[in-house]
């Protein structure tokens, strides 16, 4: 099939290629011209595993393409997939000045037969606006259909090959049928394709990720009762995961979620229901957990040093939202960093591929280490923000010796607290007694 993806970034990028991988035509458009000129060039402007390989290998058998040119991109195309960003606006709304830029701009050079699919995250509703705003532009009923991306950042591609489901919202049977045809390489595992109403579709992205925040917060809000109780989180979450109503996934307890979609995806379910008169009583209690787990260490912080934090240094470990990714939108390690340089605090940081973007946005307000054990050089403290896989088996005796005082907040309880005591450490985590 002849697909063009309007949008080239985190979800465009690996919707693009793996269609382009399953043997399509795929053309990627989008507005910034590096990102579209480095693609040109076979460099990927993002880091997610295995992605910069794939793109190259499918460039080269000429199945898939860059440009920034939006009419030569979709005249052609069958169907043409929506993957900009919907960030937060107003109220808490998805902010959809760029995809109706996009609608708008597609419109006069679509095929008759084309199918356009919105893979971006947008309120209930927006698929028939957009076949309203379509018809009165070309004075066709175009089809619109909702195709919600459920990848996680990280494992990306394994998530967009080997889908848990597909949801698609059409109001035609035709349009399912030609999306079905489309996604049946990536459903030979029997997982299903799962038909719906755009309003549907549309919510279904909503509600996972407004489930996975509250088991988020959830586990976080009994993290903090842990503490202040004298129990162990580690022991609660087994005690109840074995139940098999309940389960372990998603249920870790951190330093609260992050990233380009839990965080306004919620606040904008929160605006959709306020707006219909609805109080979402709930969802605006996850966010508000999450706004005060995010400053979880700062308390720790604060406390541990009676608040006389100037002329100090604290290293960081983890700039990333999650691991295996370079994304740092709305990351809880940007939220201590802010605090720390307003105490006064001399900063440096490590993370494995998050640190080109934090220092973009930081300049030499921090100092960037390459190596991890570099960052604890003299430092008073150690904060771990990300669970990257180079932060699980450190050389503890080697940590001791670089720092000046081995004190560690885990906001992502990476070790055992008698070990960290054994190697002489004060080590505080989440949910979990302090020791040392
Ligand atoms: N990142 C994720 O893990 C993820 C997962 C599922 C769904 N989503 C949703 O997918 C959408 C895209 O997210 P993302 O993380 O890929 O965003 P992103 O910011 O990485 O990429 C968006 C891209 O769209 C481009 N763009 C903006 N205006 C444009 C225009 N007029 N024409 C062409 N391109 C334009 C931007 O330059 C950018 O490259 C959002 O709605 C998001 O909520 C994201």
């Amino acid at each position: 099939m002849k697909i063009a993806v309007i949008g080239t970034g985190y979800v465009g990028l690996v919707t693009g290629t793996c269609f382009a991988d399953s043997g399509n035509h795929v053309t990627c458009v989008d507005v910034d011209r590096a990102k579209i000129e480095m693609l040109g060039r076979g460099e990927v402007p993002i880091y997610e595993p295995g992605l910069a390989e794939m793109v190259q290998h499918n460039q080269a058998a000429d199945r898939l393409g860059f440009t920034t040119d939006l009419a030569a991109a979709i005249s052609d195309a069958e169907i043409i997939f929506l993957a900009v960003g919907t960030p937060q606006g107003n109220n808490g709304a998805a902010d959809l000045a760029a995809l109706w830029v996009v609608v708008d701009g597609i419109a006069p050079h679509l095929r008759d037969d084309a199918i356009v699919i919105t893979k971006s995250t947008v309120p209930v509703g927006t698929s028939a606006k957009m076949f309203a705003r379509l018809k009165e532009l070309t004075g066709r009923e175009v089809d619109v259909a909702s195709n919600p991306e459920f990848l996680k950042e990280g494992s990306a591609i394994d998530d967009f090959i080997r889908p848990d489901r597909i949801v698609v919202g059409v109001r035609r049977q035709a349009v399912s049928d030609k999306l079905l045809e489309l996604y049946k390489p990536f459903l030979r595992t029997e997982h299903p394709f799962l038909s719906m109403s755009p309003e549907s579709a549309e919510l279904t992205k909503y509600v996972a990720n407004a489930l996975l925040s509250t088991k988020i917060s959830f586990i976080n809000e009994m993290a903090n009762l842990c503490e202040r109780m004298g129990g162990d989180i580690n022991d609660v979450r087994r005690g109840i995961g074995h139940d098999s109503r309940i389960g372990f996934a998603f249920l870790f307890p951190g330093v609260g979620y992050g990233g380009s979609c839990f965080p306004k995806d919620v606040r904008a379910l929160v605006q959709m229901a306020t707006a219909l008169g609805v109080a979402p009583r709930l969802l605006q209690a996850i966010d508000d957990v999450n706004e005060t787990q995010k400053r979880v260490m700062i308390d720790k912080i604060g406390a541990h040093f009676g608040g006389r934090l100037a002329g100090k240094r604290v290293a960081v470990w983890g700039l990333a939202f999650k691991p295996r990714t370079d994304d740092i939108r709305e990351a809880p390690a940007l939220v201590l960093i802010d605090w720390l340089l307003e105490q006064g605090v001399e900063v440096r940081v490590h993370d494995p591929e998050a640190m080109a973007n934090v220092q973009a946005q930081y300049g030499d307000k921090l100092t960037y280490c390459r190596k991890l054990m570099d960052a604890l050089d003299g430092a008073d403290a150690l904060a771990i923000m990300t669970e990257w896989g180079d932060y699980q088996r450190p050389d503890f005796a080697e940590m001791v010796n670089r720092m000046r005082s081995p004190v560690v907040f885990d906001g992502r309880n990476l070790y055992s607290p008698e070990r960290m005591q054994s190697h002489g450490f004060t080590y505080h985590s989440i949910g979990r007694p302090a020791v040392g």
